[in-house]
């Protein structure tokens, strides 16, 4: 049982080592590699509207926030990011938090969700936002310098939310970043 509720401070200290990981990887984020744990925390648990946690029984499995992808007129689109931890991968932790993030986005009032640079050789990310119904509607060529593959393209993903019923029972979010969320997920990898 996959199970999706609010980031703690102390959820962070224990999900670092993947941000950390996939920072330092090059391969995804366009973030930087040097980001210190209190400008990761800034980042990851403290700027967005909300951050959430995967885990089952306990063991952390991987960790998504949600804000607002622009301000003013752009602001009913919605922006997430998603990392799983490297030993929880291929379990559908991905695939529950993105299914989450939009029920959670849809009753924060956000209409659309956007991806803003997705790495076009990111290929399992790129294939899952598509079956969860995610479009790609731009191409940045070689807008990513990935550590092994050099200049790469990014993706722009787009979903239209709002013709999506807001789910209101059982409640995704009870106050602000205290979520409960229970997600069944039985997956044989
Ligand atoms: C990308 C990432 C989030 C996927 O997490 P995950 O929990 O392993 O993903 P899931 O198990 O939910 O789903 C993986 C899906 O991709 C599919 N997949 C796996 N490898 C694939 C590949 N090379 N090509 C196409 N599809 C692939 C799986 O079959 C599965 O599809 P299904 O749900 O229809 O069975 C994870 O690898 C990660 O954290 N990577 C580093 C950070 C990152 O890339 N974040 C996303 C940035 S856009």
């Amino acid at each position: 049982m996959i199970t999706i509720r609010s980031m703690t401070v102390e959820d962070f200290e224990r999900f670092w080592p993947t941000f950390h990981a996939v920072v330092g990887a090059r391969e995804t984020y366009a973030l930087d590699p040097a980001l210190t744990y209190e400008q990761g925390r800034q980042l990851w648990l403290e700027l967005p509207l909300h951050s959430l946690v995967a885990e089952d029984r306990g063991e952390l499995l991987g960790a998504y926030y949600l804000k607002a992808n622009a301000a003013g007129p752009g602001k009913h689109v919605s922006n997430c990011g998603y990392m799983v931890c490297e030993a929880a991968r291929g379990r559908g932790v991905a695939r529950a938090m993105c299914e989450h993030s939009q029920k959670l986005a849809r009753q924060e009032g956000f209409l659309a969700m956007q991806f803003n640079a997705v790495v076009a050789s990111n290929e399992a990310a790129v294939a899952l936002w598509q079956k969860l119904g995610f479009e790609i509607v731009g191409r940045l060529p070689k807008a990513y310098r990935h550590a092994r593959l050099g200049l790469v393209d990014c993706l722009v993903m787009y979903k239209w939310l709002a013709d999506e019923p807001v789910v209101e029972k059982p409640p995704l979010l009870i106050g602000r970043k205290n979520i409960e969320a229970r997600v069944s997920r039985r997956r044989g990898r």
